[in-house]
């Protein structure tokens, strides 16, 4: 008996589908990947990134992990960076949070969740960037809320520092980080605005000269 049976008859069923469209798609793929995109998002199941946007199997180069935190020292993540931007040349970066995001919620709790409290102390230093902003939320519901987006803002800003976007910028690489959020509930994406396209937009101790 095969395990998991409908995974393989559902990706069957999928292959032909894309293919009744286009019957040399995945020929085409298997040559090449070149995505504009990069997108670093949550590894929540209610945020896959291809399929909210809409995309197919090569527009976008994923990268997902528990509150889409990008860590300064996270070679999984910035090996993702380096390669989407010095290897791919995506002219777009995208970090996406969502809100009702259990990590975020995690992090603005005082219990004991195991190792993941070590992943979500990254968290608690946004939330301690912005402590006034987010405590002065009228209810929970609304400082959960505004910790996801100052989440993205946050992780925006670190995409900004390493120093691969750093360099892109430097040679002339167009290339723009995006921030925006994702509500589970209503299904739509929202653009918080903190879009950075060079090294003048970020705050002068970060750049590396
Ligand atoms: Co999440």
């Amino acid at each position: 008996m095969q395990v998991l049976k409908k995974f393989f008859d559902n990706n069957k069923n999928w292959a032909a589908e894309i293919k009744k469209g286009d019957p040399d798609f995945f020929t085409k793929l298997a040559s090449q990947q070149s995505p504009e995109y990069l997108w670093i998002g949550c590894a929540d199941s209610r945020v896959p990134a291809n399929e909210i946007v809409n995309m197919l199997p090569g527009e976008i180069f994923v990268h997902r992990n528990i509150a889409n935190v990008v860590v300064h020292t996270d070679l999984n993540c910035l090996s993702v960076i380096q390669y989407a931007v010095e290897v791919l040349k995506v002219k777009h970066i995208i970090v996406c949070g969502h809100y009702d995001c259990g990590g975020i919620t995690a992090a603005l709790e005082n219990s004991e969740h195991g190792l993941i409290d070590n992943w979500l102390r990254h968290i608690k230093d946004v939330y301690r960037f912005h402590q006034e902003e987010i405590d002065a939320q009228p209810n929970e519901k609304a400082r959960l809320d505004r910790l996801c987006e100052l989440n993205v803002v946050e992780q925006v800003a670190n995409v900004c520092h390493t120093t691969m976007v750093q360099n892109a910028w430097k040679s002339g690489q167009p290339l723009a980080v995006h921030g925006w959020i994702y509500r589970v509930s209503d299904g739509i994406l929202r653009d918080l605005n903190v879009c950075t396209t060079s090294i003048e937009e970020i705050s002068r101790i970060q750049r590396i000269a």
